[in-house]
């Protein structure tokens, strides 16, 4: 058996957009958001039905509960730089906006209050990201340099999340934080098109393009890490102040109350 030690540098800067603080003095869940008991045998239905029902507003995004918009989810910049195996990339994206969040499909939530384990699976039908570029670096030997739009079309991509918590207590309430959030997904078909490759050289910016496209299996799966490490910090950002501002006890109370 031979080992391979690969030495990997995987950066993820990630500017996301704060959502100002819902006016009033005390943070009160919005009197929309169906309440589910943590031990309710029943918790598992009741979490997905009140899933359900913020649905039509997730696209108009609910800053009572730090969502942002999702249709379309907007994020003013995400920087990638990778350094392993076939790629060697600096990369900025900005104004980046991803389209085909709200036609999803729901297929698993569940939450193990003993475990403070929220876990989520969802698919959706095609997700469309837009936004400027800036590249600069290697792939698979060959050069890559450009600045200027890009599309990327994913299809069928299955996401499944789960988030594990933990108790502080802050101001004589139990809080949750994040203790760890693992994200895994799946993807059927990626299509990109970057223009403006190799500063508007038309015939080998099409030629880098179908090269991408014949080869995004492979490329999907070296960027995979970075691509989970940016789905985590997107997911971080909203859940971190949902937990701040609510206490475990208003997010999931306890019919023994
Ligand atoms: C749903 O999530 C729970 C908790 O992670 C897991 O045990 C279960 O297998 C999942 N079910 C499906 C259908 O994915
Ligand atoms: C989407 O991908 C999953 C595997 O991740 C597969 O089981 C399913 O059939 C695909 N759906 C469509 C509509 O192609």
């Amino acid at each position: 058996m031979e080992s391979k030690v690969f030495i990997t540098l995987l950066l993820v800067g990630l500017v996301i957009q704060t959502l100002a603080k819902p006016k009033g003095k005390s943070s009160k869940l919005p009197g929309f958001l169906k309440v589910c008991y943590r031990d309710s045998p029943d918790l598992n239905t009741c979490a997905r039905e009140s899933f359900e029902s913020l649905e039509p507003r997730l696209m108009d995004g609910i800053p009572e509960l730090y969502i942002p918009p999702m249709e379309p989810l907007r994020i003013p910049e995400i920087k990638m730089d990778q350094d392993s195996g076939a790629i060697y990339l600096h990369s900025v994206y900005k104004n980046v906006k991803i389209s085909g969040i709200s036609k999803h499909t729901l297929h698993n939530l569940s939450i193990v209050p003993s475990q403070l384990k929220f876990a989520l699976a969802i698919t959706f039908p095609t997700l469309k990201l837009e936004s400027e570029y800036s590249i600069k670096g290697k792939i698979m030997m060959m050069p890559m340099l450009g600045d200027g739009n890009c599309e990327v079309e994913l299809t069928n991509i299955t996401m499944a999340t789960e988030l594990f918590g933990e108790e502080y207590t802050k101001n004589g309430a139990i809080h949750l934080r994040i203790k760890d959030i693992e994200v895994k997904y799946e993807l059927e078909n990626v299509h990109m098109q970057l223009d403006n490759l190799f500063n508007g050289d038309k015939a080998l910016g099409q030629r880098m393009n179908d090269f991408l496209n014949e080869n995004w299996k492979s490329l999907s799966d070296e960027v995979r890490p970075l691509m989970i490490k940016a789905l985590v910090d997107i997911l971080r950002a909203s859940i971190d102040k949902l937990f701040e501002a609510f206490s475990y006890d208003e997010l999931l109370p306890s019919l023994k109350m």
